[in-house]
């Protein structure tokens, strides 16, 4: 997709802002459709030298927004299935984790109740 003004080249990406941290909207700031798929999509479309165009939509909407040419990509925390790879093609996996938050054994901090009175604000 190349069609745009003048020398912006734009890249149409579709995502359902639901899904935290990955692309949710940040109504507490900005209104604007924010998380690590959004960050990630932008990066490749800078890379690219594309401007990039979010589109929200329904989960469900996104492989038909594909097939009706709405998107040129999507990105929300899809996860290959059978029945998806019939109809798209899927990249390599972009995340994949086993990742936790730590803190020092002697504060004895296992759930987030535990944070209470230990951190400024909770
Ligand atoms: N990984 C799951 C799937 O592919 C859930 C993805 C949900 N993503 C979203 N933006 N709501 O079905």
């Amino acid at each position: 997709n190349t069609e745009s003004t003048s020398e912006t080249k734009v890249l149409r990406v579709g995502t359902s802002a639901d899904y935290a941290p990955f692309e949710f909207v940040d109504t507490k700031v900005s209104d604007d459709i924010i998380g690590f798929d959004i960050d990630l999509a932008n990066l490749i479309a800078e890379r690219l030298g594309y401007e990039l165009q979010i589109t929200n939509s329904d989960f469900n909407s996104l492989i038909p927004g594909l097939q009706a040419d709405k998107f040129d990509f999507v990105i929300s925390g899809m996860t290959p299935t059978e029945e998806r790879e019939k109809v798209v093609d899927f990249s390599n996996a972009y995340y994949e984790t086993e990742q936790y938050m730590v803190s020092l054994k002697e504060n004895n901090i296992t759930t987030m109740d535990d944070l209470k009175g230990k951190v400024v604000g909770a």
